[in-house]
């Protein structure tokens, strides 16, 4: 029999098939309402955990380690690693987003968390709001200021070579804002849970 783990799908889908059987072992697994927002929540904090995990990564490693990198072997990075790198990170941004909201209508408060509990003054609304603007901001400059420079550095979008080290140069800069803004996003991401 193949080694599941030497497939990086087969390894996602062993992953899913253990957490059913626990979750089965482990009473965990009544599927009702309840557990339909639990779901979504999970999927939110899944794509969450990409998303931030990459941004960390292009931030605590790629960043800072890419002067050190001789100019003739960047190529390489930016070649193969790059594209694969912002096609999980841009897709698990979106994901985040989307699950997000979803999560926030099934919880009931999705209107008053995005007026950031003005409708109606419950302080978790505002918190997990304030948390929300946050994260759709990030998202924002992730889909229409990141990718874009992006792909001109990549050499997707054709530009003259001069612009090249600005478009990086904005991508950078909107990537340290975002991670800077990871800090009190997540903050009230938790704190919905834990403080009201
Ligand atoms: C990078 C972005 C984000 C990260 C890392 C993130 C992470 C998290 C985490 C860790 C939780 C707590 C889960 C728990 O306590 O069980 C959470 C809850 C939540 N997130 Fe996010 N989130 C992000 C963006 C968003 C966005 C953009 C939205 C919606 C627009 C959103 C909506 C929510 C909602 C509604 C909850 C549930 C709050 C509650 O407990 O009632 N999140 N998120």
């Amino acid at each position: 029999m193949k080694n599941p783990l030497d497939s990086l799908g087969q390894t996602i889908l062993a992953g899913v098939v253990i957490a059913v059987i626990l979750a089965l072992l482990a009473n965990a697994l009544h599927i009702d309402a309840n557990w339909w927002a639990f779901f979504f929540r999970w999927l939110h904090v899944l794509s969450a955990v990409m998303w931030i995990g990459l941004l960390w990564y292009f931030n605590f490693v790629q960043a800072v380690n890419m002067p050190k990198v001789p100019a003739d072997q960047r190529p390489t990075i930016i070649k193969h690693i790059l594209p694969d790198a912002l096609f999980w990170f841009r897709w698990a941004a979106l994901s985040t987003v989307v699950t997000g909201l979803i999560l926030a209508w099934l919880n009931n408060y999705i209107g008053n968390a995005l007026a950031l509990g003005f409708l109606a003054d419950v302080p978790k609304d505002r918190a997990i709001g304030i948390g929300m603007w946050l994260g759709l901001i990030m998202a924002f400059n992730v889909w229409f200021i990141i990718w874009p420079n992006q792909q001109k550095v990549m050499g997707l979008v054709e530009v003259p070579a001069d612009q090249r080290p600005k478009a990086a140069r904005m991508a950078g800069v909107t990537s340290r804002f975002n991670t800077m803004l990871s800090v009190p996003m997540l903050y009230f991401m938790v704190s919905a849970q834990n403080i009201f």
